[in-house]
């Protein structure tokens, strides 16, 4: 698919439908990518990997491209600017999942920045997304002043962790189960299967891109080599049945204290949780282990003798959501209570803007669009796109994003109300980065 930004021409195409011979235009794209994120030019083999997992989520990817560039310029078939998608699953909450129109590799060439090229990339790609029917977008940013110009809102935080694993690490109960070491080769099998139980049990889910497979079983490491130092263990049930993993390396002895770093850990039960994380504390030699990606809510913090073993830093954004289509995303999940709320959104793109009336029963909910602008007159709440996005799963208080003057309360008791509609059964958390 062919069209225009301004002077540039915007062209896509399917990872998983380009021919080997035009392989070559993956690679620009892909250097592009890397230049935009101040990585290094990437070799063969990297390149070769990053394909083929692109092909296995099914990625579309996008470059900007100039008609002419000067002489000692960059080529003319490295886009000036990337922008790619796929679709994975949201779980939004009590097991309900959602397709998700997930934009990533979003990248400017410095040299054709603040040009509107990612304004024009953003309002087409939403409307498109929105035209197949997808009723939510979702993007992870680099920067937080960016898309919620776009309607896009925090969904989800997570933060950094550091666990005391010396004699100070006691758990209040013994969690059941066992664990085992096992060479992380075998979770090129067995990480799929348990990431998708997790992923049916938390709000805030994404489904994952084929690149953790890679990297929790050894395959590429954050540079894209071959991980030799990767050590993996599972959690195995009472029956025996694999229900956690934990991959981890570590840390060196440069390390002050020796440490071990939680590359990823995917528990399908409490058990396997505590369990995994009881399995790091018996590690001989590390007196701490460090964990990137980690829940705001953690059980380990309650399930912890003395909880200030764990020390959690930096929290902040994840998941950014945008609604596509207001009916279809509130139809999809499932209610605590049953209830109605008549409310209106402000869409800067103009893509969901509207009165609707949201009506609950036996925890299923019928959402109508208002067509009369004689109906606002039983509005009880406003806000924006990018409010709605941020309070859809339940992981950003109602109430505080009212106290912040993002939600106007036309009635007493509506932002309360909302609020317990989108209280979500579990802690809100999404552990895949895209
Ligand atoms: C962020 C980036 C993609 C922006 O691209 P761009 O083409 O310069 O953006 P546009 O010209 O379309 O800007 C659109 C609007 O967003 C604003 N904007 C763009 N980048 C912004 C930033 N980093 N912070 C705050 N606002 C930003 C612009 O000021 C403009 O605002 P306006 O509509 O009110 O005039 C680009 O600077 C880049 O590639 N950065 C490095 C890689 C990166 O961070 N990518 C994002 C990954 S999540």
């Amino acid at each position: 698919m062919t069209q225009s930004i301004g002077e540039y021409t915007v062209s896509s195409f399917e990872a998983a439908t380009l021919p080997e011979e035009e392989t070559s235009r993956f690679a620009e794209w892909f250097k592009a990518v890397r230049l935009g994120f101040h990585d290094g030019t990437p070799s063969d083999e990297m390149q070769a990997k990053a394909l083929r997992n692109l092909r296995h989520d099914r990625r579309i990817l996008t470059g900007v491209y100039q008609g002419s560039v000067p002489a000692q310029a960059l080529p003319a078939d490295m886009p000036v600017a990337t922008f790619g998608t796929f679709v994975k699953d949201l779980n939004v909450g009590r097991g309900q999942m959602l397709p998700a129109h997930l934009i990533t590799a979003v990248t400017v060439r410095p040299t054709h920045r603040r040009r509107g090229i990612l304004k024009g990339l953003m309002t087409q790609d939403l409307r498109a997304a929105q035209e197949k029917g997808l009723a939510i977008a979702a993007l992870t940013a680099s920067e937080g002043g960016i898309y919620g110009r776009f309607g896009f809102g925090v969904a989800t935080r997570e933060r950094s962790v550091t666990v005391d694993v010396s004699a100070r690490f006691a758990l209040r109960h013994e969690p059941a189960g066992t664990v085992e070491l096992i060479d992380p080769r075998n979770l090129l099998e067995l990480a799929e299967g348990i990431f998708e139980q997790a992923h049916q049990q938390t709000p805030g889910s994404i489904g994952r891109a084929r690149f953790y497979t890679m990297l929790v079983s050894g395959l590429v490491d954050h540079k894209g080599e071959e991980s030799k130092d990767l050590r993996a263990a599972l959690h195995y049930d009472e029956s025996g049945t694999p229900d956690g993993y934990v991959a981890y390396k570590f840390k060196g002895w440069d390390s002050e204290p020796y440490a071990m770093e939680v590359v990823d850990l995917v528990a399908a039960t409490p058990d396997a949780h505590l369990g995994l994380w009881r399995f790091l504390a018996s590690l001989d030699l590390v007196e701490r282990i460090e964990m990137e990606d980690a829940p705001v809510e953690d059980p380990l913090e309650w399930a912890l003798v003395d909880p200030r073993c764990l020390k959690g830093r930096d929290p902040r954004d994840m998941l950014w959501l945008r609604i596509l289509d207001v009916k279809a995303a509130l139809e999809a999940k499932r209610y605590p209570l049953d209830g109605s709320l008549v409310f209106r959104v402000e869409d800067p793109l103009g893509l969901v803007d509207g009165s609707y009336r949201l009506v609950v029963v036996g925890g299923t909910a019928t959402v109508t669009e208002m067509l009369d602008d004689a109906d606002d007159a039983t509005l009880e709440l406003s806000l924006g796109a990018a409010e709605l996005a941020s309070v859809y799963l339940g992981g950003v208080p109602v109430a505080a994003l009212a106290e912040a003057g993002r939600i106007e309360e036309h009635v007493p008791g509506a932002v309360e109300r909302l609020g317990l509609f989108l209280t979500p059964e579990r802690p809100v958390h999404c552990r895949s980065h895209f």
